[in-house]
């Protein structure tokens, strides 16, 4: 997709962060918005914002993890705007415990929002994306969809197979040669509010990890801001790219993983153990 003009892109998860820098970026380019979320409070501040770039901003509270929610949104974004060009599967959530202790409750919870919504974003709108002759969805993993992390497996499954669902996906499209193209983003830390409204489970501290401050301490080693994330993933989108990577953090954790594809195991060992004393 050269220019987004005029386009019509369609964002979960805009009532903050990432999905708020996407909105506000694409609204700067004269791309028409259709914004959800399931927090009123956020969405209305990115619409207060977004509306006044001059372009049109439709809401709907709309949660990832219900499946006819999402179908039903799909279709109301097209009978409002007419057609859909670009579709965020961004809406995410954090959480942090040991595989021993973590309850199926929790598992569930961010498998629902983390997998689950994005395959039903994806799902729901293929057929309008296809039918709007110039299509493209983007869906937001992280560097933990690359490398495992101790304390993440929860979150490392739904990263690992958002990864895995839209590289298979994007093959799928280039052999239709039908209009539609997919890319799948890996960020580093970006400094939203993810990890505030994460949960952490307190046998974390068996890793040695902060129950208590341990949000505080990850949350500084956030280096991108959200608007920085949005121009990158947009200019990924306009170059075609298959694969976004967000920040020099990420970087290294491509490269750790490609010149030591089991080994860089023991560094994350090493280097938790240092990080958390
Ligand atoms: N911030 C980071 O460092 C980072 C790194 C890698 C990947 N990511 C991913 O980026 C995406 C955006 O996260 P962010 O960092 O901007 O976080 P954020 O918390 O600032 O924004 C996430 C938004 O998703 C919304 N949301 C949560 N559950 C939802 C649900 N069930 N249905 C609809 N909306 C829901 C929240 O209300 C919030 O507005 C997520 O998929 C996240 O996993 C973030």
């Amino acid at each position: 997709m050269k220019s987004f003009e005029n386009k019509v892109a369609a964002i979960t998860g805009a009532g903050s962060g990432i999905g708020r820098g996407l909105a506000l970026e694409l609204g700067r380019r004269k791309c028409h918005l259709a914004l959800s979320d399931i927090d009123d409070q956020g969405l209305q501040e990115t619409v207060d914002r977004a509306s006044r770039l001059g372009v049109r901003v439709t809401t709907n509270k709309v949660d990832v993890a219900d499946r006819e929610a999402v179908y039903a949104w799909a279709d109301e974004v097209v009978d409002d705007h007419g057609k859909v060009n670009l579709v965020f599967n961004n809406a995410g959530v954090a959480l942090a415990s040991t595989v021993e202790a973590m309850s199926y409750e929790d598992f569930e919870w961010l498998m629902n929002i983390n997998f689950w919504g994005v395959v039903y974003g994806t799902k729901a709108f293929l057929p309008h994306l296809k039918a709007s002759g110039d299509g493209h969805l983007v869906t937001i993993s992280s560097v933990f969809g690359l490398a495992g992390i101790p304390s993440q497996s929860a979150y490392n499954s739904a990263k690992f197979a958002v990864r895995g669902f839209t590289e298979s996906l994007r093959q799928e499209l280039d052999m239709m040669d039908c209009g539609v193209s997919a890319t799948s983003v890996h960020p580093g830390g970006v400094k939203t509010g993810i990890a505030r409204s994460s949960r952490i489970d307190s046998s974390v501290r068996d890793l040695g990890i902060d129950d208590i401050g341990g949000r505080e301490k990850f949350e500084k080693t956030f280096i991108t801001s959200a608007d920085k994330a949005a121009r990158v993933i947009l200019e990924g989108v306009r170059r075609n790219r298959r694969r976004v990577l967000i920040g020099p953090d990420a970087r290294v954790f491509d490269w750790a993983v490609r010149l030591l594809p089991s080994a860089y195991q023991r560094i994350s060992v090493g280097y938790s153990r240092f990080s958390t004393q």
